[in-house]
C-alpha cells in the first residue's frame, strides 16, 4: 500500500537532511525522497535517490522532481535544510547581500518549490508542508549576519506568498528557527565554542518533528500562515534579550569561538 506521505528532502548529503530521512523512514508511514549532487544511501525500499541535482541549476531541478514516483499520498512535504551562513565583519551596504548566501537560501529552495507545487496540484487532495530553515537569531537583526538573515526573511516571504497564491492547495509552511546545530560546517567555523548546548541533529529531528508531519487536524488549522517555531538546547542563565541586542558582546564571543585575534 502506499506510505502516508511523500517527503522530499533536499540536502541529503548532509548531516541534518540524512538525519531526517532517516527518522521519516523508521516511522514507518512515509517514502523519502533524497536530494543531491552527491549519491546517497539508505538502505530501505522506502526510500530514493536522485543525485546529480544542482539545486541551483533551474533546469537541472525541474527535471529531477519531475522524475519523482508518487501516488495517492495524503501528504507531500519539503524539507530544505540547505543555506549557506556567512559571518560579516561589516554590515553589507545598503541592500547589497551576499549574492552567493542568497542563492545558497532562497534560489535552491525557489527552484525546487514550483515543481513541487505543480505535482501535488497533479496529485489531487494531497497536502502540502514546506519546512525551511533559519535560526534564532535572524529576530534580532544582527548586523554581522546580514545577508544570512534577509536571505531567511527573503524566504519567509516566498513562503507566505506561496499560500496565499495557492488558495487551493492545503499548504502549511514552517520556519523551524535553530539554534547552533553541532554538524560539521558550525564546528569547522567555530572550532573553539563550547559545544554543550549545541543541538543534535537527533534532537532536532525529535523536536521538529510534530510540526513537519502533523496530524490532520492540525494541518487543517495550521494551513494558511508562515509558522515560526524556536528550536535550540536552553542554556542556563542564558537571557537572549541581554545578550542578542549586546552587539560588542556577540562580536567577542564570536571572535572567540572563532579564534579570531587568537595569539
Ligand atoms: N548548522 C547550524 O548550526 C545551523 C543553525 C541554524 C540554521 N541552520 C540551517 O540548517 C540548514 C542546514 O545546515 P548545515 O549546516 O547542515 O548545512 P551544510 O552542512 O552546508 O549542508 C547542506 C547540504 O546542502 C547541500 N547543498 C548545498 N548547496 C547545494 C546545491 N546547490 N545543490 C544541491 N545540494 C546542495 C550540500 O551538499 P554537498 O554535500 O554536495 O555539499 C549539503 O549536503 C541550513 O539551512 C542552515 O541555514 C544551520
Amino acid at each position: 500500500m502506499e506510505k502516508s506521505n511523500l517527503a522530499i528532502v533536499t540536502g541529503i548529503n548532509g548531516a541534518v537532511g540524512m538525519g531526517y530521512a532517516k527518522a521519516m523512514i523508521e516511522r514507518g508511514d512515509s517514502r523519502v525522497v533524497g536530494i543531491g549532487r552527491r549519491e546517497a544511501h539508505i538502505d530501505s525500499k522506502d526510500f530514493e535517490n536522485i543525485s546529480q541535482v544542482d539545486l541551483l541549476d533551474e533546469e537541472n531541478t525541474r527535471n529531477a522532481v519531475e522524475g519523482i514516483r508518487h501516488g495517492a499520498h495524503k501528504r507531500v512535504v519539503l524539507i530544505h535544510p540547505i543555506g549557506k551562513f556567512k559571518w560579516e565583519e561589516e554590515p553589507p551596504k545598503g541592500d547589497e547581500i551576499d549574492q552567493e548566501v542568497f542563492a545558497s537560501n532562497v534560489t535552491t529552495f525557489t527552484n525546487v518549490l514550483d515543481p513541487v507545487l505543480a505535482m501535488v496540484r497533479r496529485m489531487q487532495n494531497a497536502s502540502l508542508g514546506l519546512v525551511m530553515f533559519g535560526s534564532v537569531a535572524d529576530k534580532w537583526n544582527l548586523p554581522f549576519i546580514q545577508s544570512y538573515t534577509r536571505s531567511n526573511n527573503a524566504l519567509r516571504k516566498v513562503l507566505e506568498d506561496t499560500i496565499r497564491g495557492n488558495p487551493d492547495l492545503r499548504i502549511t509552511a514552517t520556519s523551524l528557527d535553530l539554534g547552533t546545530i553541532d554538524v560539521g560546517s558550525e564546528r569547522n567555523l567555530r572550532p573553539y565554542a563550547d559545544r554543550k548546548f549545541w543541538l543534535t541533529v537527533e534532537d532536532l529531528v525529535a523536536k521538529s518533528m510534530p510540526f513537519i508531519l502533523p496530524d490532520n487536524e492540525d494541518v487543517e488549522q495550521d494551513s494558511g500562515v508562515l509558522r515560526r517555531v524556536e528550536i535550540f538546547k536552553p542554556k542556563p542563565g542564558f537571557d537572549p534579550s541581554r545578550y542578542y541586542p549586546n552587539h560588542g558582546l556577540v562580536q567577542r564571543v564570536l571572535h572567540e569561538e572563532m579564534g579570531i585575534n587568537k595569539e
